[in-house]
């Protein structure tokens, strides 16, 4: 039986919408979108840049502040009281939450660690009051963290700047860790390493992630890490999901032509074969283009596709696509 998500997406929809000098603009970055996350689950997103990931992560956590506005749809998490979303949640029971049941490594935070502020006072502004007990035991307690991802004590008398970019994300990581929350989402969190660095991380991520049984919402553009780290994937286009599954059974039958192009285009060893790039770019958000917003660069593409939006369907278990050539959809 498949167990209780631990989040639940179902039709969320969120816009970014201004008016600059009476021209009014509406990008439709987060556009209908569901799926579940499982507990112990490591579930990652991916698609290109402003494909819309970053902006479906911050309205799952509840940050919604204009110009991003919620259209519809809810994101409930089971920590949460029933049929309540984070996005209206009273400032009181975020905080009683962040950290201790979500925390969320948002994209370049390794940047964002306070640079007038030892690393040891930051775990103390976010942590303490989670972890309660003696500032010494809390103390102990950190540094025992900060060993499970290889990081010396003396990292706790550091100023950020002071550290490696490797070092400030593993910093980055186990302050999002320490608390045992039961979800974390991470945005990019390896992105800006060294390949070596970032495969170090990973294996932290996916053994810390053992350890406490979170689960974890980890977005990357980066279709190797994905095939690397996760257990489902989900594919984002122009602000919609369009294949969602468990990560191996993308990567061995990858259906939608998106996820295909994704997919074949990473590089393996041995290749000599030139790989064929995807023509055209990315549309642009403020004004999607009709039907199935791929349809412009994509190879399959029919009368229907430039009319009617492909509906999510279920392919095997588990398994969803939106694309009206793959069986089924065009009934
Ligand atoms: N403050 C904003 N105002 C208006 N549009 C925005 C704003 N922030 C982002 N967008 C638009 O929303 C869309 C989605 O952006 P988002 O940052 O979520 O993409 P992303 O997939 O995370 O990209 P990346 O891989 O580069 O991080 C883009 O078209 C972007 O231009
Ligand atoms: S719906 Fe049509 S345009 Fe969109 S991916 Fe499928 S075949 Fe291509
Ligand atoms: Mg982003």
């Amino acid at each position: 039986m498949t167990p209780q998500p631990i989040l639940r997406v179902e039709h969320l929809k969120a816009h970014f919408r201004s008016s600059y000098f009476g021209v009014y603009r509406e990008v439709p970055a987060v556009d209908d979108i569901s799926f579940d996350v499982a507990p112990n689950e490591i579930f990652g997103l991916a698609g290109e840049s402003s494909s819309g990931k970053t902006t479906l992560m911050k309205t799952i956590a509840g940050l919604i502040a204009p110009p991003l506005e919620l259209i519809g749809g809810k994101a409930q998490f089971s920590f949460m009281p029933p049929e309540t979303n984070l996005f209206g949640a009273d400032p009181a029971q975020l905080a009683k939450i962040r950290w201790s049941k979500l925390s969320y490594i948002m994209q370049g935070s390794m940047n964002v660690l306070n640079p007038l502020r030892q690393i040891r006072f930051i775990f103390r502004d976010f942590a303490a009051v989670h972890i309660g007990g003696s500032r010494s035991d809390f103390e102990t307690k950190t540094v025992n963290h900060l060993s499970r991802l290889r990081l010396d004590p003396s990292v706790l008398d550091a100023y950020p700047h002071e550290l490696s970019g490797g070092m400030r994300q593993r910093v980055t990581i186990a302050l999002a860790t320490i608390c045992r929350p039961d979800f974390i989402i991470a945005d990019e969190p390896t992105t800006a390493l060294d390949v070596i660095v970032q495969k170090e991380v990973l294996g932290m991520i996916r053994s810390i992630q053992r350890e406490i049984g979170s689960s974890v919402l980890f977005v990357t553009h980066d279709m190797g890490v994905h095939a690397a780290l996760t257990d489902k994937l989900g594919i984002m286009y122009a602000g919609c999901l369009v294949e969602a599954g468990p990560t191996a059974d993308i990567f061995n039958a990858p259906q939608h032509p998106y996820t295909r192009h994704l997919i074949h285009s990473l590089p393996r060893i041995g290749d000599t074969v030139q790989r064929t790039g995807l023509t055209g770019t990315p549309p642009n958000l403020a004004n999607p283009p009709s039907g199935c917003r791929f349809h412009p660069r994509c190879p399959l593409a029919s009368d229907i596709c430039r009319t009617e939006r492909p509906k999510m369907r279920q392919i095997a278990t588990e398994h969803r696509v939106a694309c009206h050539a793959v069986a089924g959809d065009q009934a």
